[in-house]
């Protein structure tokens, strides 16, 4: 027997689950570098234009869908379209979701990790110290699966006890805790000495920088920031209540997501220009570069070094794990109601698959060294090709099918309400999701093999 669908008690609480879902590692570990090396504040203004004129309405395509669908996104698809092909394109979300789970879990671990090195006093050496300590920690067999369980266990407990008693409840409170997490960190940074130079270094607006790559990098930027394309708005969305108003959200999220990135890059840059460290992206920027301007900033072994080093593998984890949950749930759903199971079985199912992914990808970081194809490893073939072609392939279906397919009226009636509300930019939208939105990812999807 199927259980009852759970939904979000507050619009508060569905805001700022679904914002949990958006910010994550790809706000703080690869938007403020994109942004140091493409133009500072021209690629700030890019990055905005490309969350309005594209992540929101795909975003609103996604709430459409999931929220008339009221079930997992497989089926959401399927209601949509009479049970025709398109559920594929549901299905595809759903795959998406469900392999970027075992893989973020991973990263999500060595923050987790991070926290205990902090508080033993592990993170305080040389540069080579902490180029040395990740490699050794990363390729580890054992280390990082251990924290990869304990990050989805936690994400576990949380998904077992239901989207408001679960989901909402974390959100609403990991999510402010996060903010101020930040908050703190942005300020501490911003006071050290000759840190106006990375201010300067992320807000600059250098036009010279601005190419077509640059343009690219900032719409898949917008995608993966905003968990566009994954199953994950779909599936929140099914937890709407009738009232939400759907583009309102999508727009306040837009916001949430972009602020927290802008803070990210003033938490990291004016530290890193301070003690003159030249900031990297992706993984050795958060577990390789900054602990030690962290150290150097404020004193590895000092007791602001310690907090500020605590405070943000602990803001690191928050992000992660609320990313965690809506990927989880995802394939939850799906599982418990597609196989009519209970949510609890439908949990543990998506649990032990993925923490079985998540330790091989693991292995194949060091002992398993053999798993790779034409020299990528296993996680960077799961990051390929979720984010390269997935995340391009189900947009851009999506908005085939939202902007081409779904009766017009079915789309005016869940975009206004049922007509309680106005709708004026439904037009807007409509054009958005018909032309520019599929021009411009598979711009991006051909533009990445060289194709154009
Ligand atoms: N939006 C998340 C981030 O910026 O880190 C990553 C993500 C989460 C992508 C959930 C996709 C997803 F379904």
């Amino acid at each position: 027997m199927t259980e009852q669908r759970g939904n979000f008690g507050s619009k508060l609480g569905a805001i700022l689950a679904t914002a949990g879902s958006a910010v994550g590692l790809g706000n703080i570990w690869r938007f403020p570098y994109m942004t140091g090396e493409n133009g500072g504040a021209a690629f700030i203004l890019i990055y905005i234009i490309c969350v309005l004129l594209l992540g929101i309405p795909c975003m609103l395509g996604e709430f459409i869908i999931g929220r008339h669908g009221a079930s997992n996104t497989y089926r959401a698809y399927s209601k949509l379209s009479e049970g025709k092909a398109w559920k594929y394109v549901g299905l595809l979300g759903v795959v998406t979701g469900f392999l970027i789970t075992g893989y973020y879990a991973v990263v999500a671990g060595w923050c987790l990790q991070y926290i205990f090195a902090t508080v033993m006093g592990h993170l305080n050496g040389t540069p080579q110290y902490y180029i040395d300590y990740f490699n050794d920690f990363s390729t580890n067999p054992l280390r990082p699966i251990f924290w990869t369980a304990v990050i989805i266990g936690i994400t576990h407990f949380v998904i077992v006890h239901g989207v408001r008693g679960g989901i909402e409840r974390a959100s609403k409170l990991l999510m402010p805790t996060l903010f101020v997490l930040l908050l703190v960190i942005v300020v501490a940074s911003c006071m050290l000495p000759n840190a106006s130079q990375g201010i300067r270094f992320l807000f600059y607006p250098e036009l010279d920088k601005l190419n077509s790559e640059v343009f690219l990098g900032a719409l898949g930027q917008s995608f993966y920031s905003l968990s566009i394309a994954m199953g994950c708005i779909c599936t929140y969305a099914s937890y709407f209540s009738r009232q939400t108003n759907l583009t309102t959200s999508a727009i306040q999220i837009g916001i949430i997501d972009s602020i927290v990135a802008i803070l990210a890059g003033l938490m990291i840059f004016p530290a890193a220009f301070s003690v003159g460290v030249n900031p990297d992206s992706g993984p050795s920027l958060i577990f390789i570069t900054l602990p030690n301007v962290f150290q150097q900033a404020f004193g590895g072994s000092s007791f602001v070094g310690l907090i500020i080093s605590l405070m943000f593998y602990t803001l690191l984890s928050l992000a992660a794990l609320t990313s965690l949950m809506s990927l989880h749930e995802v394939s939850t759903a799906f599982f418990y109601e597609e196989l009519h199971i209970s949510r609890k079985k439908g949990a543990v199912i998506v649990t032990i698959s993925t923490l079985i992914i998540g330790a091989i990808c693991s292995l194949s970081l060091g002992e398993w060294n053999f798993l790779s194809l034409s020299g990528k490893n296993l996680f960077s073939i799961f990051d390929f090709v979720t984010g390269q072609i997935f995340l391009p392939l189900g947009g851009f279906l999506t908005c085939i099918f939202l902007g081409w397919y779904v009766p017009k009226d079915i789309l005016k009636s869940e975009f206004t309400n049922w007509g309680t509300l106005k709708g004026t930019f439904f037009g807007i939208f409509l054009f958005l999701i018909r032309f520019v939105c599929p021009i411009s990812i598979l711009a991006i999807f051909l533009h990445q093999f060289n194709i154009i």
